[in-house]
């Protein structure tokens, strides 16, 4: 068993800790003030070949593995994880289930743009009624000549109003619960699709996060991703990796929080002496070192697995659960290393720990994530 980063996995950390420390870092406090988006990083990510990281190059990806794309939502999360969600939703969420599922038209129409970033992508599976219920989703389909007729809405889509490609869920026939659910690739300018209200959010303000409405929403027959029926599952089997990438957020998170507590530790002198020097400090940085290692263990062996063609659903919940509980632990003691100064918005952590929360939170809750690991255990 060797744990040590390829070449090219080492390359692909060095480029996008560099692109985060210069691009993102020096305007993240700004962005997340002001709860803005910029494109301008959107289009520099594509720029750099970031936004089809897992995608073959026939689909006008980088070529490379879950783990590079794992390592890149880390570096960019370990600056801004509001930039690190937007890849992951992009990625994880809208670009797989067109990998997966697609057929070559929609691979070549869809996963193409997105993979060389010309569009973005999103994912929408949450409604106002139906939140860890998915199952529970009033969205539906109903079949118009050549065309599908969707009327419904959806909240809390990572990404909205800056995407171009959506991953819709809606229910074709309620009497068949999970198995009358279809997937369908709609695009923003589709007649009967808009975008709703925008979320004032606690943490990763600078990420978009909107209402998607449908509104008689006509797509037409060949944009159905996969067969009538199989919806649920490409929606449950698109979370098993999609919560890897927030755990790689989570793990970006804590990661950045812990170096800047380290660093903060060693050069803050109460006392007469560092505050490092206490070991009050000094337990609270081992536990948080130590945490984070088996974040990272965990949520690389996770990408791995998929690499290797191995199952991961178990796993990715694993991931997910630790990696998200981590960072809320070492967010939360980072800004008590800081002491008054990290309750504040001149130091940087504050950022961090309202950015942490939405990792327990968002696709899945860690409730959930706990039934699907209690799932997996119980049925070995
Ligand atoms: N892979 C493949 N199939 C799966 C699966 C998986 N991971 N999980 C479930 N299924 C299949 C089951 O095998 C079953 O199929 P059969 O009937 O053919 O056997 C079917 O799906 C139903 O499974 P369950 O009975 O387990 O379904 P459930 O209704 O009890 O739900 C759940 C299980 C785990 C709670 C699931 O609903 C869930 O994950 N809920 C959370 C949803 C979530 O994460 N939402 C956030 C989305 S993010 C978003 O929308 C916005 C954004 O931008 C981030």
């Amino acid at each position: 068993m060797n744990f040590q980063l390829t070449e090219e996995h080492q390359m692909m950390q060095k480029m996008v800790r560099d692109f985060a420390l210069h691009e993102c870092e020096p305007t993240a406090a700004e962005r997340d003030e002001e709860e803005y988006f910029d494109m301008a990083i959107w289009h520099k990510m594509a720029e750099l070949g970031l936004c089809g990281i897992p995608w073959p190059e026939e689909y006008g990806g980088a070529g490379a593995d879950y783990l590079s794309y794992v390592i890149a939502v880390e570096e960019l999360s370990r600056v801004d994880a509001s930039i690190g969600v937007t890849l992951s939703a992009h990625t994880s969420l809208a670009g797989w289930p067109v990998y997966k599922f697609g057929t070559e038209q929609q691979k070549q129409t869809y996963l193409r743009a997105m993979a060389e970033g010309r569009s973005m992508g999103a994912y929408c599976l949450t409604e106002p009624g139906s939140g860890s219920d998915a199952v529970g989703m009033k969205t539906t389909a109903i079949m118009d000549g050549d065309e599908w007729v969707l009327n419904g809405s959806k909240i809390f889509i990572t990404n909205g109003g800056h995407a171009d490609i959506y991953i819709v869920f809606a229910q074709t026939n309620p009497a068949l619960k999970h198995k009358g659910i279809a997937a369908f690739i709609v695009e923003k300018n589709f007649p009967g699709f808009s975008i709703g209200k925008k979320e004032k959010k606690l943490g990763i303000r600078s990420s978009s996060t909107t209402e998607v409405i449908m509104q008689d929403c006509r797509v037409p027959k060949d944009n159905l991703l996969g067969q009538v029926g199989e919806g649920f599952k490409i929606a449950m089997m698109t979370l098993d990796g999609g919560r890897n990438g927030i755990a790689s957020q989570a793990l970006g998170i804590a990661q950045g929080a812990f170096e800047k507590a380290c660093a903060y530790a060693k050069e803050r002198v109460q006392f007469g002496k560092s505050i490092g020097s206490f070991q009050a400090i000094q337990f609270k940085l081992a536990d948080m070192a130590t945490k984070i290692e088996a974040s990272r263990l965990l949520t690389y062996q996770t990408a791995w697995r998929e690499d290797q063609g191995i199952p991961y659903g178990l796993q990715s919940a694993m991931s997910k659960l630790f990696a998200a509980d981590t960072a809320m632990e070492v967010t939360i003691e980072a800004v008590q290393i800081f002491g008054g100064n990290g309750y504040t918005r001149e130091y940087p952590v504050e950022r961090y720990l309202r950015d942490a929360k939405i990792t327990q939170i968002y696709e899945g809750t860690n409730e959930i994530q706990r039934l699907v690991i209690s799932g997996y255990v119980l049925k070995e």
